[in-house]
């Protein structure tokens, strides 16, 4: 009997080591964020079904993936100031819970935008502009209500948004008519009073152009000058399969670097579809009409086509890599395909695939080859 026991404890003990070995063998897949570690922080834009936890598969990969966070939408002014008297924080108190939660370094998004304006921000009770003196104050009262409402927990800010024309020139918005282009260095200036900690940044898309690039170059020039707090510039790098050319991008990466500022990637998708206006950028405000051959994959993408995907994915990342030194931030512009503003943007209703991971929450090849890319760089 004895002899029984101590065959069937030999036997135990054999599988619980050999069950031991196994768990050793199985590898953990590194992350993006534990791959990409040092050498920029890898973010993501947060929706609302993430932040308030309905959409669990994405927010499980926020977690395992992503170290960085930002607001889609829930802090345009149209949301969190939807009145003058009136500001609602609910999603955005649930979008910096999950960030603070998940210990990713929070960015808002963002402050002094033309596009998803809350509608009273510019114009009195007539629809009239107001006058220079009051929507100086609504910027103030907004900016510093919003700051104090997120001070210490909100890493850094985009205090404005695509102020500038692809040529250059000033953006005609309401912010533009009504104080010309002095409201870019007030919106900075109440921003680092708000919160003197928070980092602060200018944000704009179609940055590859030659133009826009010497403005924003100009602009940082002009904010230092006035010995206001910039700490960075932020490509938004909505992009194209035949635009831009990796090339302009880089000379805009590198004119920002030695402008001063951090350069960060702020929203970054690749659209696999046609495009109607090639200079589109990342116009919200501009829509064309839906077709069936405007919408070629609807069920899935061609091996050919995902391959070419891949492969203008990997040239950026790589050169985010070369410069990883200038780069403090890449920021995908949603979780996985799904979720992303493409499959509506600038036509309604078609079915894109600009991010990393697919409609099955699966991450595509793109993501091994980043990881492998990022270790041999090292
Ligand atoms: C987009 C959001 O992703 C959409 O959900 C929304 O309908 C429109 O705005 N540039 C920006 C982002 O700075 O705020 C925009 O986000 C995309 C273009």
């Amino acid at each position: 009997m004895k002899i029984h026991y101590f065959a069937i404890a030999v036997a135990l003990s054999f599988l619980a080591l050999l069950s031991g070995c196994k768990k050793t063998e199985v590898k953990e897949e590194p992350s993006l964020k534990s791959a990409l570690e040092g050498k920029f922080l890898m973010g993501v834009a947060v929706n609302d079904l993430q932040a308030s936890g309905v959409d669990t598969a994405g927010v499980r990969l926020i977690n395992e993936q992503f170290n960085s966070v930002v607001a889609e939408n829930c802090m345009k002014s149209e949301v969190i100031h939807p009145e003058e008297d009136r500001y609602d924080f609910t999603k955005a108190d649930r979008f910096v819970a999950l960030g603070e939660k998940q210990h990713a370094f929070i960015v808002g998004h963002t402050l002094i935008w033309h596009s998803q304006l809350a509608p009273w921000f510019c114009v009195d009770k007539n629809g009239k502009n107001v006058s220079r003196e009051v929507l100086i104050k609504r910027m103030r009262d907004h900016i510093y209500t919003v700051f104090a409402r997120y001070k210490g927990r909100i890493k850094g800010w985009d205090v404005v948004n695509e102020a500038f024309e692809d040529d250059g020139s000033y953006r005609k918005t309401k912010f533009y008519d009504i104080l010309g282009k002095d409201y870019i260095p007030l919106a900075f200036q109440f921003a680092h009073e708000a919160d003197p900690d928070a980092e602060l940044y200018y944000n704009d898309f179609s940055m590859a152009h030659k133009a826009k690039r010497e403005a924003v170059v100009r602009l940082v020039g002009e904010l230092k000058a006035k010995g206001l707090r910039i700490d960075g510039v932020g490509m938004q790098t909505h992009l194209q399969m035949d635009f831009p050319p990796v090339k302009d991008y880089e000379e805009s990466l590198l004119a920002f670097a030695n402008a001063g500022v951090k350069v960060m990637i702020t929203e970054m998708d690749l659209t696999i579809l046609p495009t109607p206006d090639r200079n589109i950028g990342a116009n919200v405000g501009r829509n064309f009409a839906y077709s069936k051959e405007m919408n070629p994959y609807p069920d899935a993408l061609p091996d050919s086509v995902a391959a070419a995907w891949t492969a203008r994915m990997e040239a950026f990342f790589n050169l985010f890599l070369k410069h990883s030194d200038k780069i403090s931030r890449v920021t995908m512009w949603g979780v996985a395909d799904s979720d992303s503003w493409r499959n509506d943007w600038p036509v309604r209703g078609r079915t894109d695939y600009p991010l990393l991971f697919d409609r099955q929450h699966h991450p595509k090849p793109i993501v091994a080859a980043i990881i492998k890319a990022a270790s041999e760089n090292k």
